[in-house]
């Protein structure tokens, strides 16, 4: 079993939501966070959180998108700890639409989803996460850590309708740890680093916030659980997995009990 005390997290999205949960669970547990976010205020304010809980912190405002911000990210943490030991990409983003839109009445096609909306959800889900996971593990290897990566697919990579750009980058959250699993064991770095995607059903966030508040209502209604995941509990979970080395290459679903079919 790893021990989290002194172990070094890197999180992006770390600004909010289940990122910010992460980051206290973490700190909670005596390890120290690099935290990474596109908006500066969140990320001042979990910073600011995480030094009244006496842990230690580092920040840097930037866009996962880029390839310099995520080398930045994974220097900063060498820089400062020296080490990274628990990679978690957080930064995600919903842009909802139907692919097509044909009108109800003439059955004609009257509106498109933009390509502006679906490439904007893989550029920040797929290319994002590859960046930082990508410069995360070079420095894992050069620095010779041990550790986990930890990517956050979602049910939505079960196909939901209306999200056929999110939907589809959550899919590729749930393969790619296989990919990296495998090419790290071909490396013989099988035994040093990790990777698993944990798959939320809907959690308490910004983002559920940001959804079609009755869609949401009539959705939580089939959630035997009756009520949304907290952040707190992917956190805890992402903290097992951490923990537990056995558990790699899968991906872990936390979702109250979400499409297990209808009550009644
Ligand atoms: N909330 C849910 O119900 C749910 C369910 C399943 C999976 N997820 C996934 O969990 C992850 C976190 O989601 P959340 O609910 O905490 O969302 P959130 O909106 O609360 O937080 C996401 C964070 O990412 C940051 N971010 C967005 N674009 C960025 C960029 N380009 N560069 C850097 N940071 C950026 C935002 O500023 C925000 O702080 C996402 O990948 C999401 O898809 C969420």
């Amino acid at each position: 079993m790893l021990d989290m005390k002194g172990a070094v997290a890197v999180i992006t999205g770390g600004g909010g939501g289940i990122g910010e949960s992460i980051a206290k669970y973490w700190v909670g547990c005596g390890g120290k966070v690099v935290l990474h976010d596109v908006v500066p205020e969140g990320l001042a304010r979990v910073e600011k959180d995480i030094l009244a809980m006496k842990g230690e912190v580092a920040t840097l405002v930037g866009d996962v998108t880029k390839e310099e911000d995520n080398a930045a990210l994974a220097k900063l943490a060498i820089d400062r700890f020296g080490a990274i030991n628990l990679v978690v990409p957080c930064a995600g983003i919903i842009r909802d639409g139907l692919m097509v839109s044909p009108d109800r009445e003439t059955g004609k096609v009257t509106a498109k989803m933009p390509l502006a909306q679906f490439q904007s959800v893989l550029d920040i889900n797929i290319t994002g996460v590859f960046l930082t996971v990508r410069e995360c593990a070079e420095q894992m290897i050069n620095n010779d850590c041990s550790g986990l990566i930890c990517l956050i697919s979602s049910t939505g990579s079960l196909g939901t309708a209306g999200q056929i750009n999110y939907s589809s980058t959550k899919a590729a959250m749930s393969v790619m740890p296989k990919v990296i699993v495998a090419e790290f064991f071909r490396r013989n770095l099988g035994n040093k680093i990790r990777c698993v995607a944990v798959a939320p059903g809907y959690v308490g966030t910004a983002m559920t916030k940001g959804m079609n508040q009755k869609a949401l209502e009539k959705i939580l209604q089939e959630v035997p659980i009756n009520r949304l995941v907290e952040p707190d509990e992917v956190a805890s979970l992402i903290g097992e997995l951490y923990r537990n080395e056995a558990l790699n290459g899968e991906v872990f679903w936390i979702h109250g009990g979400l499409r297990l079919g209808s009550r009644g």
